[in-house]
């Protein structure tokens, strides 16, 4: 599985997205499309992003019964996504729902990618919110074995936790990692940062990077900078 750099395209309409992606002129980055976009514009932004020949990961984070994220993500299939995701905690019996669901007439399928804990739930929240009194790492560690043994293909995570991850699921086993800044940039609001040349060290399979290149002066050129980093 080839390494690469998805751009996080956190716009809220498909104008401002398509003339963000209009600065690409050589390369076609690969796009995540998140609730906001997709909630604004529907599923014709998503056409017209793979019309102009980019990979699509949509980020949707299905979490529902094991039947209806199965014929949620049969739709999801139709629309030739190239990565889609849904919470672990939703069952080893959702997510397997969900890859029947994804699977084309051919065998063909998205990759199916799971978020364990969301990286703003902490310890505090989630024994006081969620009642799971484990270790955050312990229950993120359980997540991703349980997504693996329903056939997933990998887990969102910090690049950090890419290392146990791959350690605990296997090298195959995708690491899909947001919190990516350039050692020169702004963290905004990413506490657990890393570079993409930290990323490419630590063994995460495609690096997520929205704002240092979607509000960099230069777009293009922050892309190729992350993926002369991360890719080298
Ligand atoms: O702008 P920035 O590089 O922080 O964007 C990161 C992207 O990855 C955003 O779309 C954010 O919603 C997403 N994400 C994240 N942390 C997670 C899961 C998704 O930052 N744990």
């Amino acid at each position: 599985m080839g390494k690469d750099v998805i751009v996080a395209c956190d716009f809220n309409t498909a104008e401002e997205t398509l003339r963000f992606l209009d600065n690409f002129t050589e390369e076609k980055p690969y796009v995540k499309i998140g609730m906001e976009l997709f909630y604004a514009e529907g599923p014709e932004i998503v056409r017209e992003i793979k019309r102009r020949g980019h990979k699509i990961f949509l980020d949707l984070k299905l979490h529902d019964i094991p039947n209806t994220v199965k014929k949620a993500m049969a739709v999801l299939s139709r629309l030739d996504v190239d990565m889609c995701n849904l919470h672990a905690a939703g069952t080893v019996a959702m997510m397997e729902a969900a890859i029947e669901g994804l699977t084309r007439p051919d065998g063909t399928r998205p990759l199916l990618i799971a978020v364990t804990q969301l990286t703003s739930t902490d310890q505090e929240r989630m024994e006081r919110d969620l009642l799971i009194n484990e270790p955050l790492e312990k229950v993120v560690m359980h997540y991703a074995s349980n997504a693996k043994a329903a056939g997933l293909d990998g887990v969102v995570c910090s690049p950090l936790e890419s290392p146990p991850v791959h350690e605990t699921c296997g090298g195959q086993f995708l690491t899909v990692t947001p919190g990516v800044r350039f050692a020169d940039g702004d963290k905004g609001d990413q506490v657990r940062v890393t570079t993409p040349e930290k990323a490419k060290e630590l063994g995460s399979d495609y690096i997520v990077v929205g704002r240092p290149i979607t509000q960099a002066q230069d777009p293009v050129a922050a892309y190729r900078r992350c993926v002369r980093e991360f890719v080298g």
